[in-house]
């Protein structure tokens, strides 16, 4: 089941994002070539079926979710592409191909970033792609803005460089987690949830509770497949964490407790979904998936 929903939202999301790349001048095509290149290179669109199913689960159709699902993944390709510099993780494989730095030149891929971030919030304004009121739209660029910002997701960035070569310990590491990956895992549930206009306070709640622990589970399992995957099932090289001295989950508690760490977190959001009905089973499969995917 979730195979067959993640194939529908993939096709839905990528068909949204497609329409975000026409250059408004030919002198801008080299930009908007390597803007294309990094959100179209594939990636498993994780933060877009996140939006989806939160505005189903609360009773909303996909569609009105397809603004805030282009956001995520703008801001989250914007994201790889400045992770991936010489500056940071000095990365030269993503989702199987040249990184955009690599494909393109180290100038561009900063620019293709900063662009990608912009387009995130024109997406989410765009009335071609939702047609939620100003109050919505307003409280979501709010929501995105924190969650990707300095006091999330760069936040969690900056605490990242900063713990090369560093024994963090558990609370350290959970903190830098939530904020470099939570922090955007979080909000993809909260857009979707309040694109579906129906969202009441009691649910947002329940939602990020939900959020909350598939958010650092998210990150957990990057850990652990750093270890344990292979560079071809990846799409990205296989123990670049170790190689950089990262502090991670597995370095910190060892393999199996990492994983078992994972499948505790992945309980936790399934436990805050109970209040909700059978319109919550992709979330619920979501959940499973995060833990069980093997790239
Ligand atoms: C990788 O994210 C970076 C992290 C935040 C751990 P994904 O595993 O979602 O990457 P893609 O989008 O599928 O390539
Ligand atoms: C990336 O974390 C988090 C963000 C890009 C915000 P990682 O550095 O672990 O991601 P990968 O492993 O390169 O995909
Ligand atoms: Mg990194
Ligand atoms: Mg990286
Ligand atoms: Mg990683």
């Amino acid at each position: 089941m979730i195979a067959a929903y993640t194939a529908t939202s993939q096709t839905r999301v990528n068909a949204a994002l497609e329409t975000l790349f026409n250059a408004p001048l030919p002198e801008l095509a080299r930009l908007y070539q390597a803007m294309h290149y990094s959100v179209m290179n594939g990636g498993k669109r994780v933060r877009p079926l996140l939006a989806y199913a939160a505005c189903e689960a609360l009773g909303g159709k996909a569609e009105q979710a397809n603004g805030a699902a282009c956001a995520v993944e703008l801001i989250h390709a914007y994201s790889l592409v400045h992770d991936d510099l010489p500056a940071m993780d000095d990365d030269d494989l993503r989702r199987g191909q040249p990184t955009t730095h690599k494909k393109f030149d180290e100038a561009c891929a900063i620019l293709a970033g900063d662009g990608l971030q912009s387009l995130a919030f024109s997406a989410l304004l765009d009335p071609r792609l939702s047609d939620s009121s100003s109050d919505i739209r307003l409280q979501m660029v709010t929501a995105l803005a924190q969650a990707a910002g300095p006091a999330g997701m760069v936040g969690g960035q900056a605490i990242d460089l900063g713990s090369v070569g560093l024994k963090l310990d558990q609370k350290a590491l959970e903190q830098m987690h939530r904020h470099k990956t939570g922090a955007l895992i979080e909000v993809s549930v909260k857009l979707g949830a309040l694109a579906s206009g129906r969202a009441e306070k009691d649910e947002l709640k329940a939602l990020q509770t939900y959020a909350q622990a598939i958010g650092l589970a998210f990150q957990v399992q990057d850990d652990i497949l750093d270890v344990e995957s292979d560079t071809e099932t990846l799409g990205k090289r296989q123990g670049a964490d170790i190689a950089r001295d990262k502090p991670t989950y597995p370095a910190l508690l060892g393999l199996d407790a990492a994983k078992a760490y994972a499948l505790e977190l992945r309980d936790q959001a399934l436990h805050a979904l109970r209040p909700f009905d059978a319109a919550a089973e992709p979330l619920r499969e979501l959940a499973r998936y995060i833990v069980e995917r093997r790239n």
